[in-house]
C-alpha cells in the first residue's frame, strides 16, 4: 500500500516584519538576528485574522492548485497550538466552511513536530481503514503567543498555514516511513506561560532547545533511514523543521546531507515550516522526481519525529 502526500496548499499573511522593523521595537539589530538565526523577515497575520482564517485560506489554495474534489475528503486533522477557541477545533471550523457534512475532524497540538505527527496519524488511519483521504492542515498564528517586548523570542516566529491531502497512490510523494517520539521531562524548556494580563507567551531555554534539536533531529534521521533500508548517502535532501539556520546546518553537517532552508523568509512557523519548505523547494525545482527527502522536527513537549519521502 503506497500512502503519501497529494499537493500542498499554502497561506502566508501579507504583512512582513523585517529585522530592521524589529530593531525599532526591541533592542536588537539585523546583524544579530541574521547571524544567530538565519532569519531576515517573517509574515504576521492581521489582529482580526485567526488561525482558522489562515487554515481556510491554505485549503482554498490547495483546491485551486490541484484537481482535488474537496468533497471526497473523509477526515480532517489540523495541527495547531494557536486555536482561537478552546473548542470547536480549527478542523471542525474548516469542515463547516467547506460544507462537508458527517466526517470526523479534530486538532492535535505537538507544536513544531506537528507535520510529522500528522503524517503518522493520517497514515495509520488509512492503513486501519478509518479513512481514505485525509485533509491535513498545519496552521499557526504564533504572533499571538509572542511577547513583542521580549527580544529573546519575538525575533524567531512567524505566521503561516499549509494544507495537504494524505491518501493512497499519492500524486506528490510517497511516505516510506514516519517515526514520532517525545519526552515531557523537557516541558519547561519550551512552553507558554500565562501572564497576569491573561495572555500566554512563549518562553524558551534557547540553548537547551538548540542542543536537543541538533542531537535529536540527527538521531531521528538516522533511525527513519535505517528503518527504510536507506543509507544516508542515498538521501538527496534534508528539509528539517525551520527554526534556526544554525541548527539546520549543524544537523546537515553531522549527517552529510544537503539542507534546504527558507527560514530566512518566514521565521519559525511551528508545524507549518516543513510543508512550507517542501512547497518552496518543489516550486524552485530543488526537489525533482525520484528524490529522496528526509524531514526531522523537534518541538515543545518535547515532541519529535522524522519522515522519509520519496518524490
Ligand atoms: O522550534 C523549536 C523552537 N526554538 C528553537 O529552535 C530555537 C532554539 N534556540 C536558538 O535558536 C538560539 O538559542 C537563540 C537564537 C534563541 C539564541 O541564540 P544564542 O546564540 O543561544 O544566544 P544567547 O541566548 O546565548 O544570547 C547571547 C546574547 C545574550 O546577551 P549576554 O547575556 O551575552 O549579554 C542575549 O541577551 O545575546 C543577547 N540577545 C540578543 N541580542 C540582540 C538575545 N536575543 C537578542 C536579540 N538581539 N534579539
Amino acid at each position: 500500500m503506497k500512502i503519501g502526500i497529494s499537493h500542498i496548499g499554502i497561506y502566508v499573511p501579507e504583512k512582513i516584519i523585517t529585522n530592521d522593523d524589529l530593531s525599532k521595537m526591541v533592542d536588537t539589530n539585523d546583524e544579530w538576528i541574521f547571524s544567530r538565526t538565519g532569519i531576515k523577515q517573517r509574515h504576521i497575520a492581521r489582529k482580526d485574522e485567526t488561525t482558522t482564517d489562515m487554515a481556510i485560506a491554505s485549503v482554498k489554495d490547495l483546491i485551486t492548485k490541484s484537481n482535488i474534489n474537496i468533497q471526497d475528503v473523509d477526515f480532517i486533522i489540523c495541527s495547531t497550538v494557536t486555536n482561537e477557541q478552546q473548542f470547536p477545533s480549527v478542523a471542525a471550523l474548516v469542515q463547516k466552511e467547506l460544507k462537508i457534512p458527517n466526517i470526523p475532524c479534530f486538532d492535535v497540538g505537538p507544536a513544531c513536530a506537528g507535520f510529522v505527527y500528522l503524517l503518522a496519524i493520517a497514515e495509520s488511519f488509512i492503513k486501519s481503514g478509518l479513512a481514505k483521504k485525509v485533509l491535513c492542515i498545519c496552521s499557526e498564528k504564533f504572533s499571538d503567543l509572542v511577547d513583542w517586548t521580549d527580544r529573546n523570542t519575538c525575533i524567531l516566529f512567524g505566521d503561516a498555514s499549509t494544507a495537504f491531502i494524505v491518501e493512497e497512490n499519492p500524486e506528490t510523494c510517497t511516505i516510506l516511513n514516519t517515526i514520532i517520539g517525545g519526552d515531557g521531562t523537557y516541558s519547561d524548556s519550551l512552553q507558554t506561560i500565562k501572564q497576569e494580563s491573561g495572555e500566554h507567551f512563549v518562553q524558551m531555554e534557547g540553548t537547551t532547545v538548540f542542543k536537543s534539536a541538533v542531537r535529536i533531529m540527527d538521531e531521528q534521521v538516522r533511525t527513519v533511514c535505517e528503518k527504510s533500508n536507506k543509507s544516508l548517502e542515498e538521501v538527496d535532501l534534508l528539509i528539517p523543521h525551520q527554526a534556526n539556520a544554525r541548527i539546520m546546518t549543524s544537523v546537515a553537517d553531522r549527517l552529510g546531507i544537503k539542507a534546504y532552508m527558507n527560514v530566512q523568509n518566514y521565521g519559525n512557523t511551528s508545524s507549518a515550516t516543513i510543508p512550507l519548505a517542501l512547497f518552496d523547494a518543489m516550486k524552485e525545482g530543488v526537489i525533482t522526481k525520484g528524490d529522496l527527502v528526509v524531514s526531522p522536527a523537534l518541538g515543545g513537549g518535547f515532541t519529535w519525529g522524522a519522515t522519509l519521502l520519496q518524490f
